[in-house]
């Protein structure tokens, strides 16, 4: 197929670009590099350097696109709570712009990283798609409005859309010499933050939070590889349907809490992690479990690398050779 990644530049949107080049797809890759990293780039992808809003310009009626996935957005949660207009334009008005130049070009399918953020605090655990929707913080609310805009889209003008909602995203793909991993800046994410504690970059680690009604009193959260993530978006490019908007968790359906997660780093590493406990972070939720039942069920996917060794493991594989060796 040929493909248009928005954001494939960042760290998903890159395995994923990765991914679908090494299965034969012809990959355009739409990113302004606002917080991707040119080196992340695959090759053998064509890089338009654009805002997804001016997507028009690549989405033409004779480029002959035959799907978009769609990563490209702004994924900070607190930065999102002090800048909301930021994320309102980019996430929202972004996407927006972007399923005007789908349905103008006609384009059959589209693919898009939703997350669980959309849940805010869950009823009900492990998560399923059909739980209540009440982000808690502007990220998760610009989110589930594009997720409701694909709905319209969908029935309205029979796009064949996807929305995949991610929980905790973690490692790295690694293949040969060839290492793509996590690097946001500033990085928000704890396996990352914790590699470049035990890596000696920084001197400690805040968990915020230690009080919260879980095994150890810190907040549980559920971890997904992101080789199998970019699986189950191949998955889901052929399993649309013109006219139906679909929509999966994707998480391992197990949690861990900040310590266990902190522990499995010092294992892998072999290295002390020191952590500091923070106040809890207003919006954060206790636990956050997905059930992926229905994408098992309806996409086929099972997860191949579920355990956090493995996921730990690849993120400092990566962070090791491509961050640690080239500064
Ligand atoms: N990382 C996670 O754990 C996680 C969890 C749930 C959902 N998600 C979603 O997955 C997607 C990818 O996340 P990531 O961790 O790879 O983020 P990332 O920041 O590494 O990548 C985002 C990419 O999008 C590009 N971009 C942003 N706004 C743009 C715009 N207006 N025009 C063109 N390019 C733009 C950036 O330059 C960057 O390369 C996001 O939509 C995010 O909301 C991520």
């Amino acid at each position: 197929m040929k493909l248009l990644v928005t954001g494939g530049a960042g760290y998903i949107g890159s395995v994923v670009a990765r991914m679908l080049l090494d299965n034969g797809h012809d990959v355009t890759v739409l990113d302004d590099l606002r917080t991707g990293h040119r080196a992340a780039l695959a090759p053998e992808a064509t890089h338009v350097d654009l805002p997804i809003h001016e997507a028009a310009q690549v989405l033409t009626p004779d480029a002959g696109f035959d799907g978009v996935l769609h990563f490209a957005a702004l994924i900070a949660a607190g930065e999102s709570m002090v800048r909301p207009e930021l994320y309102w334009r980019n996430n929202t008005v972004g996407s927006l712009a972007l399923i005007d130049a789908v349905r103008a070009a006609g384009v059959p399918r589209l693919v898009f990283s939703s997350t669980a953020a959309v849940y805010g605090n869950p009823l009900e655990l492990p998560i399923p798609e059909t739980a209540v929707k009440a982000p808690t913080n502007t990220y998760g609310a610009t989110k589930l409005a594009v997720d409701m805009a694909l709905t319209s889209e969908a029935i309205g003008h029979d796009l064949a859309a996807v929305s995949l909602r991610y929980f905790n995203v973690a490692g790295a793909y690694l293949r040969g010499d060839l290492a793509i991993g996590e690097r946001h800046d500033p990085e928000t994410h704890l396996i990352p933050i914790a590699l470049e504690v035990a890596a000696g970059r920084r001197d400690k680690l805040q968990i915020f939070g230690d009080d919260y009604p879980t095994v150890d009193g810190t907040c549980v959260r559920d971890y997904i590889h992101v080789v199998d993530l970019a699986r189950a978006h191949l998955l889901a490019l052929t399993a649309a349907v013109p006219g139906r908007h679909r929509i999966y968790n994707l998480g391992n359906g197990n949690g861990f809490t900040n310590r266990q997660v902190v522990e499995v780093v010092r294992e892998v590493t072999g290295e002390p992690v020191p952590v500091e406990t923070a106040p809890r972070r207003e919006g954060d939720p206790a636990e956050l479990v997905a059930s992926s039942a229905l994408a098992r069920e309806e996409l086929g996917w099972v997860p191949e690398k579920p355990t956090l060794h493995d996921m730990v493991g690849d993120a400092w594989a990566f962070y090791r050779t491509h961050i640690l060796e080239q500064r």
